[in-house]
């Protein structure tokens, strides 16, 4: 077998959220594939990268009053800790906003610029007149043009489903300042993806892609294409375009060359043999795959192989497309607690568990998954913990009685052919990305060496005078046995996989290493590799997540409550008094102010309401207000809300504020003589 020079890439992670169990798949996904490859003896390099760029990005570290390269530092910090923790084993992790990208993605542009594939035209859109921006689709809301249904996004209807373009809403607002949008114009820069219509038509047949991905991309390929727009106008968190000032790269058009510019960082790292050149020319005869989800198939398969070509480079060898994650047959719910975050699992749970589980169910399709959790306990309990760690359990206390030696001369040695004969097929199922038939072989070995024990009995010889040397032959061969299966796990279970290493007393668990046997060898004790996944855990991760989403849409609400200052904002249904008469409101004396740490708009006060009770609230009040100026004010309150946690803390009533919202915001102050307590009606 040659050793092949094999380049691996997962999506990269937009920087402004953490990562949860959906994304998880394709990591595992991967990072299985990868360790395969390795323990082969192939040179593969695993990538990947944060993806910064981007409004989202931008907006989200407005909101938290810090710079864009704080924010993407923060959450890379997080990223990268949960991945360790799940045990990927990234040979560089990047991110998109670094001096590799920027060089690559101008070069790259600049390539297709000479070739003619970009074009400049002038196209209209929405623009928010007091932020000074461009409003793409999803920052505008309004009246649907179709059905009027209030409150819909700029680009289709959540109630009768029609599309639309944001600037045929009714009555549009911009979702950033609740301002009227204007239509304005601005120069655009557009990738001329119709001329690579054949060049594509050709590509993604060329066993570059799944046949259904393929099939489904041959109806766009048979219409026409449209060109891609790839610029975006400032303020934009991303690269300038050259030449094009005020104008950035979408990001979408640097976050592939992320895959690129991260493999270069790796590259320049001291003591590896990596050529950049070796892997991105066109000439290249190393292999390039991207692991991606397939609501992103048309920037990988179209654009990017488009680009590539354009200037210069080789293209992917393949692009891999999974599906979507379900839990529990349903797609994953924040209120449900279905939503799980990477961290909520890892604060419960072993990584191994669910590496095993995805790799269990995996195939090469375009499929969703479902997370079944009951299926997920029960299969790791009795397949991990029932059936493969019971071999080594079963056999190695009676070679530790022997004087912890592997008998010289193994028994049943057909059988342990078998399972070394076995890694051909269980290597092509790894290879083609078929872990759930790979995984369904190594557990029917299991289930063989399970069998083979139970009918040999070597516990009741044990109690034999004259046995001792059968019963070690036999536990000897259990021993191999499951040397073999780890071999065979070892890509899934890598932790397990090095704590085997120390059990059987070897270096390494390679691939080919199981084709000799293990005789005449000192083991070390067993220490149990793995416990069963308790149902307590499993509860314990829903609930977290369920309180973290009341926390959030708690914060959320107390966030927008505080900023509605829209003078036009329609009067309420009409209520009784009685309805009225139930809200309590009192005079507060703000008696401490302070920030919060981690909250971009809240402000956490104590209020006195008289009678020496004091009540802890959060308000949306921190554009508005520096704490000290508040200390020593009156306010009003509504003191009989019902206490609700927030992430940072229980916020026991709501200030009142009026104003446009954001700096411009007033708490209500009462006319002197107003004493703290006092009822107001
Ligand atoms: O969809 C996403 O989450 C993107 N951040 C993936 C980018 S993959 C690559 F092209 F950079
Ligand atoms: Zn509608």
């Amino acid at each position: 077998m040659s050793n092949r020079q094999i380049l691996v890439t997962s999506a990269l992670p937009y920087a402004n959220g953490p990562i949860h169990l959906g994304h998880m798949l394709e990591y595992i996904q991967t990072d299985i594939w990868v360790r395969f490859q390795q323990s082969r003896g192939h040179q593969c390099s695993y990538v990947c990268a944060d993806d910064a760029h981007g409004t989202a990005i931008m907006l989200r570290a407005q909101k938290e009053g810090i710079t864009p390269e704080e924010q993407i530092a923060r959450v890379q910090a997080d990223h990268e800790k949960d991945f360790a923790e799940f045990l990927i084993k990234f040979d560089n992790f990047g991110s998109t906003h670094s001096e590799e990208n920027r060089e690559l993605a101008n070069t790259i542009y600049n390539r297709l610029y000479e070739n003619g594939h970009i074009n400049v035209r002038g196209i209209k859109q929405l623009f928010d007149p007091e932020k000074e921006m461009f409003l793409a689709d999803r920052y505008v809301k309004g009246d649907c043009p179709k059905c009027k249904t209030p409150d819909q996004y700029g680009d289709n209807c959540e109630s009768c489903g029609a599309t639309y373009n944001a600037s045929e809403l009714i009555n549009p607002k911009s979702v950033m300042s609740g301002a009227t949008p204007v239509e304005k114009e601005s120069e655009h820069y557009f990738f001329k993806l119709p001329e690579f219509q054949a060049f594509l038509k050709d590509w993604t047949r060329s066993g570059t892609l799944q046949t259904e991905v393929a099939n489904k991309l041959a109806e766009w390929l048979d219409s026409d294409l449209k060109e891609w727009d790839i610029s975006r106008d400032g303020p934009y968190f991303g690269f300038e375009i050259p030449n094009a000032p005020g104008k950035y790269f979408y990001v979408w058009l640097d976050a592939p060359i992320g895959y690129m510019a991260s493999f270069k960082q790796l590259c320049d790292k001291p003591d590896n043999n990596l050529v950049f050149d070796d892997y991105w020319n066109t000439d290249s005869e190393a292999e390039v795959y991207h692991f991606i989800g397939k609501d992103i198939i048309n920037f990988h398969a179209l654009f990017w192989p488009a680009m590539l070509s354009s200037a210069n480079f080789r293209t992917p060898s393949a692009v891999w497309a999974h599906g979507y994650v379900t839990v529990n047959g349903s797609k994953m719910s924040k209120s449900r607690g279905t939503f799980i975050k990477a961290r909520t699992y890892l604060d419960n749970l072993k990584p191994e568990y669910l590496r095993y589980y995805y790799a269990a169910k995996l195939n090469n399709k375009v499929d969703d998954f479902d997370l079944n959790l009951e299926d997920f306990a029960q299969r790791v309990n009795s397949d991990l913990v029932g059936k493969v760690i019971n071999i080594a359990s079963r056999c190695a206390g009676f070679v530790k009685k022997a004087g912890g030696t592997l008998a010289a001369e193994l028994p049943d040695t057909e059988l342990l052919q078998s399972f070394m004969d076995k890694g051909d097929e269980i290597a092509q199922y790894y290879e083609g990305r078929e872990f759930g038939k790979a995984i369904r072989e190594i557990i029917a070995l299991a289930d063989q060496a399970n069998e083979y024990i139970h009918e040999k009995e070597p516990w009741a010889l044990a109690k034999q005078e004259g046995k001792e040397a059968e019963v070690l032959g036999i536990c000897s061969l259990g021993v191999n046995l499951f040397r073999q299966l780890m071999v065979y796990l070892t890509p899934v279970v890598p932790e397990m996989s090095a704590n085997t290493l120390a059990f059987l007393n070897i270096d390494n668990l390679d691939w080919d290493s199981r084709l000799t046997a293990l005789t005449d060898h000192n083991i070390n004790k067993f220490k149990p590799l793995m416990n069963r996944i308790e149902k307590e855990k499993i509860d314990a991760i829903i609930e977290k997540e369920k309180a973290d989403a009341e926390a959030d849409a708690a914060a959320a609400a107390t966030e927008s409550n505080s900023s509605t200052g829209d003078l036009s904002e329609p009067l309420a249904d009409e209520i009784e008094f009685d309805d009225f008469a139930k809200t309590d409101l009192r005079i507060a004396k703000i008696v401490e102010a302070s920030h919060v740490k981690g909250a971009g708009k809240l402000l956490q006060l104590t209020l006195d309401i008289g009678e020496g009770k004091t009540r802890n609230v959060f308000s949306g009040i921190k554009a508005a207000y520096n704490p000290e100026d508040l200390t020593g004010k009156l306010t009003v309150m509504v003191a009989n809300l019902k206490p609700r946690k927030m992430k940072f803390g229980i916020s026991e009533g709501m200030v009142l504020a009026a104003g446009p919202g954001g700096d411009e915001l007033w708490i209500l102050e009462p006319h002197e003589g107003a004493q703290p307590g006092m009822r107001v009606m």
